[in-house]
């Protein structure tokens, strides 16, 4: 396994997806993790992030140096490799300009094991984005690589195994970078590549029955995919000791409530109760039109219910949750102070506190592609698994205003259209969300021979890597026209669709 260290850079957490890919097992932590930590981790290799500030700042973050007297493979990259270079006695100089963006690698020196994959011809394109970089190589080090910026883009020590790179071979904007990564926790730090979906199911499953017992599971199923893996996962393990809770609000999308059923208690034999509560929560939400209050009323309904359903579960001691390994890393940023924006979104539903339930959460250390995938393997439907996502609080933030089932009725509808175009069409998987939203204004228009005042609905598309920007889907002409025509043609109560060309930011992706 290997151990990634975090200084801070955007970048951390697809350095852990790339090590992943390779299907070795990762921990990404804070760079100042005590050695006595790191030791009891005992890692194959260690990878030292990239960072937003300059090894020389006061207060500039560092790491256990001892952790370089472990004897295994450390790679530094960017901020790393200058810190790294600093420690062994080398010099880090701020570089005349900041570099950002496309570069060609260039070797110079001898390859070795790690970079022999990464070039062709000697060359490699590689994504840069530095303020400072090394002009001083440390005793013991050698060049491998340069690009016309930085005359030491790439150096190493094989003998220590040490190994520092200016570039950034964890983005996508790197094309042979999976490659080195690979190259490095495979054959560097000699990892065997056994994490696969099949293995992870093995471990988890292992665990839940450990954990367990012979105890009772409750689990709050949303449809969304955390929690329906979470579901299916937790069932292969323990069967009938888990019963799910899903709370069907009545603001879930077309024809979501049966196939939640359908998939779970049909197919897999979940024990799922399902709780019908459209109308309290339409009546909760009754001449009610301001967004945060809206949300407020959703997730404090939610908790009540499915509080009360649980409560009726006898002698249950979990509780299940379908928290991600994005949500509960730790940031370097907030330690440096400069933090890249965390996303402050909660997940459904609170501990019912006087429950006294433990906590299961069985993909805690698992990245979203790697749930989906493990998903596929437990036989979860893939539409299911590589759906967009959804808010928690759903249709009640989309449609616009006071909250009726007349509108939740018409937007169902529309967003079903929608959603099937950019299927058959092949959008859908492109984007990263899509939806329909409802604006409570009518505007007048014509059809037949007739005068009509309808609603209007609008359609957004985003693209986006993190979901905190994002840009609008270039969705082409004739996909809008038809699915346009088709909307106002379907659904009574419109008779106009606008598309939304705003970026985040300044807007957000959601309407409300
Ligand atoms: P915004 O609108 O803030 O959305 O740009 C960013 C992402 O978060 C989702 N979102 C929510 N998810 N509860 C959730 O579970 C919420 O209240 C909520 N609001 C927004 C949104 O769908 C998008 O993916």
């Amino acid at each position: 396994k290997i151990l990634i260290l975090d200084f801070g850079s955007q970048y951390t957490q697809l350095i852990a997806r790339r090590v992943r890919e390779a299907h070795v097992y990762c921990e990404l932590h804070p760079f100042d993790m005590e050695f006595s930590a790191i030791r009891a981790f005992a890692p194959s290799g260690i990878i030292l992030s990239g960072g937003p500030m300059s090894v020389y700042e006061p207060g500039a973050p560092a790491v256990a140096e001892e952790l370089f007297e472990l004897g295994v493979p450390v790679l530094g990259i960017c901020y790393g490799m200058q810190l790294m270079s600093l420690h062994f006695g080398g010099e880090v100089v701020p570089a005349g300009k900041r570099e950002f963006g496309h570069a060609e690698l260039v070797a110079c020196g001898h390859p070795g094991m790690l970079y022999d994959g990464f070039f062709a011809e000697g060359k490699s394109p590689v994504w840069m984005s530095h303020g400072d970089h090394v002009s001083v190589v440390p005793p013991g080090f050698e060049v491998v690589a340069q690009t016309a910026n930085a005359p030491v883009c790439a150096i190493q020590d094989e003998q220590r195994r040490l190994y520092g790179v200016q570039f950034h071979p964890e983005v996508n904007h790197t094309p042979r970078g999976e490659i080195f990564i690979d190259t490095f926790v495979r054959k560097v730090c000699g990892c065997s590549g056994q994490w696969t979906p099949g293995k992870i199911i093995e471990d988890a499953v292992a665990r839940i029955r450990h954990d367990v017992g012979t105890e009772r599971v409750i689990l709050g199923l949303s449809g969304g995919v955390d929690s329906s893996v979470a579901a299916a996962l937790i069932h292969r393990a323990i069967g009938d000791q888990l019963t799910c809770v899903f709370v069907d609000n009545g603001l879930l999308r077309l024809a979501e409530g049966d196939q939640v059923m359908a998939t779970f208690a049909e197919n897999l034999g979940v024990k799922v109760i399902r709780v019908n509560a459209e109308e309290r929560f339409l009546a909760a939400l009754a001449g009610e039109s301001d967004p945060e209050r809206k949300r407020k009323i959703i997730g404090g309904l939610f908790v009540e219910i499915f509080d009360e359903e649980s409560s009726r579960i006898q002698d249950a001691c979990w509780l299940a949750q379908g928290t991600i390994y994005p949500d509960v890393i730790e940031s370097a940023g907030a330690k440096t102070g400069k933090a890249h924006n965390i996303k402050s979104h909660h997940n459904v539903g609170g501990l019912p506190e006087h429950m006294k339930l433990k906590l299961l959460e069985p993909l805690r250390e698992l990245f979203k592609d790697e749930v989906r995938s493990i998903g596929e393997e437990l036989g979860l439907p893939h539409q299911m698994v590589w759906r967009h996502p959804f808010p928690g609080p759903g249709l009640g933030v989309r449609i616009l205003g006071e909250v009726k089932k007349e509108y939740a009725d018409i937007l169902r509808q529309a967003d079903a259209i929608y959603i099937e175009e950019l299927y058959s069409s092949g959008h859908y998987h492109k984007i990263s969300q899509a939806f329909a939203v409802f604006l409570p204004v009518k505007s007048v228009g014509v059809m037949g021979d007739g005068r009509t005042y309808e609603y209007v609905v609008a359609l957004r598309a985003v693209e986006t890597k993190d979901f905190m920007t994002a840009g609008w889907y270039p969705l082409p002409y004739e996909d809008l026209a038809r699915i346009s025509g088709r909307i106002i043609n379907e659904v009574k109560g419109i008779n106009r669709v606008v598309y939304d060309i705003s970026s985040k930011p300044p807007a957000t992706i959601e309407w409300e």
